[in-house]
């Protein structure tokens, strides 16, 4: 898909999905961020940059840890509600930007941490929005990428047709070996994972699917009960479920 088209699909879905997105990750991040800064290794004295940082929830709980966090969105929508996030929250440290991932609009090495979340996913050029995150961390500095991910080219089409369903802005879940291949060449690099756990109902209802996307994924999620082909643990107690899997993979420049 060319990067216009994208850019235009990631403009509509996130327009729509900036309030029931924020209200919806609100209520149970706290240990996923938890692990998100312990892992990106943030510190009070750094500088950090968070690439596609939708409605300022990492942003704003980084900023608790680093000197200062500099949140950078395509969605005005988004970067509104982080705003108003930040407000509030009393934070004074953040700043926020509507803008690309990439290029990022930052001079080389102007970071000490470079994070992003749930972004990945999003992205058509994922190898080129990774050089944008290293060019603007400073050598020695730590890049940081919190996503959803799959394990076989077979998994990911699946999964990939699953979630386009759903939201069409979703380009791929880059598969385990994807990622490595992008932090090779880093050091100490960490891995760590979670899962994310939704009934599909509420999310469903926080969502802008396709025209008959809907029915399409509800009947994959149940279709892989006991399957497993997709992923995701899908299972049925007291409706259908299931979890997104997340890999927060960091490494240092
Ligand atoms: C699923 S949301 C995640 C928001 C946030 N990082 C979080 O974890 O709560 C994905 C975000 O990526 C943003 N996005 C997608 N493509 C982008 C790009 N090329 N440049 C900047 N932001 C982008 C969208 O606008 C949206 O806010």
């Amino acid at each position: 898909m060319a990067a216009d088209e994208q850019r235009q699909l990631i403009l509509d879905q996130f327009t729509r999905q900036a309030k029931p997105f924020s209200e919806m990750h609100a209520r149970d991040d706290f240990e996923i961020h938890r692990l998100l800064i312990a892992t990106a290794g943030i510190t009070p004295v750094d500088e950090v940059l968070d690439v596609a940082c939708g409605p300022g929830l990492v942003a704003c709980e980084v900023a608790k840890a680093a000197k200062h966090v500099t949140g950078i969105d395509l969605t005005p929508a988004m970067i509104e509600q982080a705003g108003k996030r930040q407000q509030s929250l009393g934070l004074v440290n953040l700043s926020w930007i509507v803008g690309d991932a990439q290029p990022l609009p930052f001079a080389e090495g102007s970071f000490d941490k470079v994070i992003t979340r749930y972004s990945f996913h999003h992205f058509t050029d994922p190898n080129g929005v990774f050089a944008e995150m290293k060019r603007v961390c400073r050598t020695g500095g730590r890049v940081t990428i919190a996503d959803v991910f799959t394990n076989t080219p077979e998994q990911a089409a699946a999964y990939d047709r699953l979630e386009q369903w759903r939201d069409p802005s979703h380009t791929h879940a880059l598969q385990l070996t994807e990622l490595e291949a992008l932090f090779a060449g880093m050091t100490d690099v960490r891995w760590e994972f979670y899962k994310y756990l939704v009934k599909v109902d509420d999310l469903l209802s926080r969502s802008f699917p396709v025209c008959g996307g809907t029915e399409a994924f509800r009947e994959a999620v149940a279709a892989d009960i006991g399957v497993g082909k997709l992923g995701i643990g899908a299972s049925r107690e007291d409706g259908l479920r299931f979890s997104f899997p997340v890999v927060i993979v960091s490494g240092i420049k």
